[in-house]
């Protein structure tokens, strides 16, 4: 199935980004995701309250809709999710073409513009980067990107990089991103994972 609007048919907008997206993930059958997105939600605000001084509650509450919202295309089967993208009009480039577990990112951000009307572009990538991060990005974009790895499965493997991560954040944002993006060039190759071509950018830049 590769119909965009068939995966998200269940995705209303009432109006609260909380309750619409547990809604929809309870129905989808994901309350794996729906903890998970929870928990970045609480990571992102606390980070957007520390690190976001500019305009403090706005970025905090941003970071909380981006992070509700940054997974919602977890319901796509990874075999579809490149159809299911190019089926709303979503731009992707070879190397997500190459590397699917990252258009989830981009598909979100869609479906976000599409369903709750959101056209901030902030809130909108930084769930589209959530996942790679990428060079030049915004605040917003840092924060939701270190919630997600703050918050990973702790049943999940590989998860050796987080002391340092935790630790990294007495030195600001750039600095708890940068232990992950290093971690990741450092063991994803070993791990069978290919490194996108904006975590390598953003790695290169915040060396
Ligand atoms: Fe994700
Ligand atoms: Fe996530």
């Amino acid at each position: 199935m590769t119909d965009p609007a068939a995966y998200f048919e269940g995705l209303v907008f009432i109006g609260n980004i909380p309750r619409d997206v547990s809604a929809f993930l309870t129905a989808a059958g994901r309350p794996g995701t729906l903890a998970h997105v929870r928990t970045v939600a609480g990571q992102a605000r606390l980070l957007a309250g520390k690190f976001c001084r500019a305009n403090m509650a706005q970025a905090m509450k941003d970071a909380a809709a981006a992070a509700y919202c940054h997974d919602l295309a977890a319901v796509v089967p990874l075999a579809e999710i490149v159809a299911v993208a190019e089926g709303w009009g979503v731009a992707l480039s070879e190397a997500d073409r190459a590397i699917p577990q990252v258009v989830h990112g981009p598909l979100a951000a869609e479906v976000v513009r599409r369903k709750f009307e959101i056209e901030d572009a902030a809130i909108l990538d930084a769930i589209r980067y959530h996942t790679t991060l990428r060079a030049r990005a915004g605040q917003l974009e840092k924060v939701v990107f270190v919630a997600d790895k703050l918050a990973l499965d702790p049943a999940a493997s590989n998860r050796d990089f987080l002391p340092d991560l935790n630790a990294a954040l007495a030195d600001g944002l750039d600095a708890a991103a940068r232990v992950y993006l290093r971690w990741m060039v450092e063991h994803g190759p070993a791990l069978g994972i290919t490194l996108h071509p904006n975590l390598l950018a953003a790695y290169e830049e915040l060396r």
